[in-house]
């Protein structure tokens, strides 16, 4: 029997997941078809009990429904509901168990391909929604001394960051944690004396209506600083152009969304994922949307 994959969000035109995905399945010559599924809010109820079919193998989430997907699952690993967002999930005999590989995916692309050692170093997150979420509590564990969230929205960043200083606190680790609002004076001063930078906005991000803005100036940036965009089409954003000119090292977003994959093709198939079959196979697809 042919079994299936599918990632379940809304829009789903630029995703390459469907492209290094196959790409890794047919490496193995599974049966296994994985397709992209737009499902609506209105939907996603009826989506997720579907999974639980025989042939269904299991799922990617994607935006925006991240944090719905964990209220309507039967089990949910510590880390994701730790950031309070599930982006894989496993078919197991009718049961679906949910998990949050983001975290994975961001923090092996800054080890292995930013060559960069978040210890002890001063970071700031752009953003607070579900990728944020992920990529806070991630540096929060990989022992950063501090960390801000900054948000347009500050209501949303001071919600997590007392989500992550509850966390350190609960284990005992220990970290400055700040919120900020987006174009505040004290945002500009930090991002002067840091050493990350994430941006976990979608600014910049190809066919968005803020495809051509960057959340940062370029006057701003240090050049001794790691500027991480979490964006992975166009591979160089605003941000990452500026940044580079700045001197910064850069890294864009498409290591990360590899890895995370490459990590939910382990929970679903339990194999090792093909790295470089689904990098050539994800480079592929962003040149065929014209990334
Ligand atoms: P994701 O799961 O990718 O994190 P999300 O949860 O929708 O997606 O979060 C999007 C993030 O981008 C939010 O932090 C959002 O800021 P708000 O909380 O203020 O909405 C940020 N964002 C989106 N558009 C933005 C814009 N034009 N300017 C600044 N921030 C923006």
């Amino acid at each position: 029997m042919t079994q299936f994959i599918s990632v379940i969000g809304y829009p789903l035109r630029h995703s390459v997941s469907p492209d290094f995905q196959q790409a890794a399945l047919d490496y193995y010559k599974l049966d296994i078809r994985y397709e992209a599924r737009e499902v609506k809010i209105a939907d996603l109820l009826s989506a997720i009990y579907k999974l639980r079919q025989p042939q269904n193998l299991g799922a990617n989430i994607t935006v925006p429904h991240k944090e719905e997907t964990l209220h309507l699952i039967d089990e949910v690993d510590d880390f994701a509901r730790l950031v309070g967002a599930v982006n894989t999930i496993v078919n197991r005999d009718g049961k679906l168990a949910g998990f949050n590989t983001d975290a994975h995916g961001f923090l092996k692309a800054l080890r292995d391909d930013a060559r960069f050692k978040p210890e002890n170093k001063r970071a700031i997150v752009l953003g607070a929604g579900g990728a944020a979420r992920a990529v806070g509590f991630a540096l929060l564990q990989e022992s950063v001394s501090s960390l801000i969230i900054a948000n347009r929205t500050l209501a949303k960043a001071e919600s997590l960051v007392d989500s992550l200083t509850k966390h350190a606190a609960n284990n005992k680790i220990s970290v400055e944690i700040a919120a900020m609002s987006w174009q505040s004076s004290k945002l500009t001063e930090a991002v002067k004396n840091c050493q990350l930078i994430v941006n976990c906005t979608s600014l910049g991000m190809k066919g968005s209506p803020y495809e051509a803005q960057s959340p940062l100036v370029s006057d701003l940036i240090p050049k001794d600083a790691l500027v991480y965009d979490l964006v992975y089409n166009p591979p160089e954003t605003p941000l990452l152009k500026i940044a580079r000119e700045a001197g910064a090292d850069t890294i864009g977003g498409l290591p990360m969304l590899v890895y995370q994959g490459a990590a939910s093709f382990k929970i679903w198939t339990d194999r090792e994922a093909p790295l470089d079959i689904m990098f050539s196979a994800a480079r592929q697809a962003l040149i065929n949307i014209g990334g």
